[in-house]
């Protein structure tokens, strides 16, 4: 399907990307666009056996602009094979931005569920909250994951609560009991940011069914909902409602990034009323943002996040050099285990350690810069330095993440602290791509990721003699 707009985009967009040099900093596990902008992870799904990751693409400017959905499959979640840009702004109804959202596998088919954005000409004095901007729902289906049928418009900003500004977007749809449900991230006009939950039996009628907002407002827009299930090791079924709410800047959060991504433990029924429990952050590192889950075929949870940051000006990525801009996070397996949400890297990552080197106390390793490793520190502090650049320190109450050069064109390229308590910290688990470092704290229940940007590639780490580091080349 497509028009002729549909034909010029995938040529030029073509032409683009057999144009592109991805340059040193390109990524050898993690997701990257062959060329220009990325960002949400989108259509998250295992569909035909076949891992499916769409990414936000701008291909035509490494500092975003026109958004399409890109298409990478994998066998591992590892290695990943882009397959084409799959979804261009090419219609009335998305013309400013085919915007997030997610897929449902049924049978053959690939549902879409995503936002068209469309921004009015300004011709009014539209202020683009309030007024100037459509936020509608768009259907669409495929049967190979690229090639898409005709876009349906299911919803339009009418069918939305009154009261919610023109800021509504990414629908996150599930199968459940009697139908099928979606969230989508609002921001109501007394600037509160909510989650719609609406309910269909066909996908193409949907029917509001709650609002979900904290009891005192948490930011003024919630983006990116989702929703799920997790079982614990007892069979007790915890609700996870999870969402990326901006507009928190005082207190404790003035000294993080500007956006945040986390989750609230709920109870109750999502459809009638239900309590919160206290937010917490997916990752407090500099790089993450609008992540997505999906279940897996053999039932795993997999969340992948956005490793990057919205309106940060202070904070560049050196790859801009280079025609491209960010990538996603380590796919990551979501439990609830030991009384805790945990992250944990995809068990994929294990077959490809290879090389382990092991240290007690201090450890040294000079020019690997992909790597997996362990530290079993049982409550004692210590410091990791890598690439001489970023120093990670756990000091008995607080775990930080520092760049030792603030400069827009160091390593951290503009990076400078971020740290949350831990009174008690055991074992901590640090991945390592060209341009990325992933720390994963107590199993994965404190993570911290950022970009960086390394010279030279060092890791070191400094402790007491009763602390042992396992340390794995990684062959991807
Ligand atoms: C989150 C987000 C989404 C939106 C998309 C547009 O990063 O703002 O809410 O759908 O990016 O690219």
């Amino acid at each position: 399907m497509g028009t002729a707009l549909t034909r010029d985009l995938a040529r030029l967009c073509q032409e683009k990307e057999q144009a592109a040099d991805h340059g040193a900093y390109a990524q050898h596990f993690h997701l990257m666009p062959p060329v220009g902008w990325l960002n949400d992870p989108n259509g998250l799904s295992q569909f035909k056996g076949l891992y499916h990751a769409y990414f936000q693409y701008s291909p035509f400017d490494a500092e975003g602009g026109a958004k399409c959905w890109g298409l990478q499959t994998s066998t591992d979640m590892l290695r990943w094979d882009y397959q084409g840009c799959a979804l261009y702004p090419d219609q009335p109804a998305d013309v400013s931005g085919v915007y997030s959202g997610s897929a449902l596998v049924q049978g053959d088919e690939l549902h879409i569920f995503y936002t068209g954005n469309v921004k009015l000409e300004d011709q009014d004095g539209y202020d683009y909250v309030h007024t100037g901007r459509e936020a509608n729902t768009v259907h669409t289906v495929t049967k190979d994951g690229l090639h898409f049928g005709p876009k349906h418009v299911v919803m339009r900003n009418a069918d939305y609560p009154s009261d919610d500004t023109c800021h509504v977007r990414d629908p996150k749809v599930w199968q459940e009991g009697d139908g099928f449900y979606m969230v989508q991230g609002a921001r109501r006009s007394d600037d509160v940011g909510e989650i719609l939950v609406f309910h269909s039996v066909d996908l193409d009628h949907w029917k509001l069914v709650n609002r979900l907002t904290t009891p005192d407002p948490f930011g003024f827009m919630w983006e990116c909902p989702d929703y799920f299930v997790l079982e614990d090791e007892e069979g007790t079924k915890h609700q996870i409602l999870s969402c990326s709410p901006q507009g928190l800047n005082d207190g404790a959060w003035a000294r993080r990034n500007i956006y945040q991504s986390g989750f609230f433990p709920i109870e109750g029924d999502i459809r009638s009323s239900v309590s919160f429990g206290s937010f917490a952050l997916w990752d407090a590192g500099f790089d993450f943002y609008a992540p997505q889950t999906f279940q897996a075929d053999d039932g795993r949870r997999i969340l992948i996040g956005w490793m990057g940051m919205p309106d940060t000006p202070s904070v560049t990525n050196l790859t801009l050099a280079d025609g491209w801009q960010h990538c996603f996070t380590l796919p990551r397996e979501v439990v609830f285990a030991d009384g805790a949400v945990r992250q944990r890297p995809i068990r994929e990552l294990d077959a490809h350690r290879i090389d382990k080197l092991e240290g007690q106390g201090s450890f040294v390793d000079m020019g690997t810069p992909c790597f997996d490793c362990e530290i079993a520190n049982g409550n004692r502090p210590f410091t990791v330095s890598i690439a001489h650049e970023l120093k990670l320190a756990w000091d008995g109450k607080v775990f930080s993440m520092r760049f030792e050069d603030p400069a827009k064109d160091s390593v951290g390229a503009g990076r400078t602290l971020r740290y949350e308590e831990l009174p008690e910290l055991s074992q901590a688990r640090i991945v390592c791509d060209i341009s990325s470092v992933e720390v994963f704290l107590n199993d994965g229940a404190l993570t911290f990721s950022t970009r960086f940007y390394p010279k030279q590639h060092s890791f070191i780490v400094d402790a007491a003699p009763e602390v042992t580091t396992s340390f794995w080349t990684l062959d991807l």
